[in-house]
């Protein structure tokens, strides 16, 4: 049972979602796009999430084409507010707190690195922090890719380096300057 859109992008939108039969909360990711190109790219987000098991990543349950031909991605829901959303309500983030969240995340692009999955789109409105607990949760692998680590290692000694982040992406915390992450 879809209980309402929480996200749109483009070619996917985002709903929160009820399971019946497991009496819980999801998170149902549809393609609205008939792109070849997009539907590959959507599989290979369902199938790089099936490869990473990170408490600070929101675990995959599902994937396929429902019988009206819309594929669907099902999520762990995360109950919580994105990184951006909490900015624009409250403000920018207590040091200790920024840090944490820092700490958590870079743990879990480890992870992912780990096994070759590059994130590619680390920005505030693709990490929630769990309410419950206060863990930050990454989001989004919709642009991820499988990276040959070997090759990425020896480019990132001369240029780019395992993290890609949007340009703009700076931590504010409440002392003085930002931090680049
Ligand atoms: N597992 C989740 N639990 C709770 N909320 C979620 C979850 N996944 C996504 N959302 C919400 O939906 C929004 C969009 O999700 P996501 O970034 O994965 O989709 P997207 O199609 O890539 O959107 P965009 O193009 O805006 O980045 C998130 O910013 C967040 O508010
Ligand atoms: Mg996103």
């Amino acid at each position: 049972m879809i209980a309402g859109k929480i996200g749109a992008g483009g070619i996917r939108t985002v709903y929160k979602a009820r399971h019946l039969l497991l009496n819980r909360d999801v998170v149902l990711k549809l393609l609205n796009s008939d792109s070849a190109v997009a539907f590959v790219r959507f599989q290979r987000e369902a199938k790089l999430l099936s490869k990473l098991n990170h408490p600070n990543i929101a675990k995959i349950f599902d994937f396929g084409i429902s019988s009206n031909n819309t594929a669907y991605l099902a999520l762990e829901y995360i109950e919580g507010k994105t990184i951006s959303q909490k900015l624009q309500q409250d403000g920018p983030f207590e040091l200790e707190f920024a840090v944490s969240v820092i700490t958590q995340l870079v743990d879990t692009l480890s992870h992912a690195h780990s096994i070759g999955i590059i994130h590619r789109d680390l920005k505030p409105s693709n990490v929630i922090i769990r309410e419950a607990t206060n863990e930050a949760v990454l989001l989004d692998f919709g642009i991820a890719k499988l990276a040959n680590i070997g090759r990425v290692y020896r480019e990132s000694r001369r240029t780019v380096g395992l993290v890609e982040l949007p340009i703009s992406w700076k931590v504010p915390c409440k002392f003085g300057r930002s931090i680049r992450a």
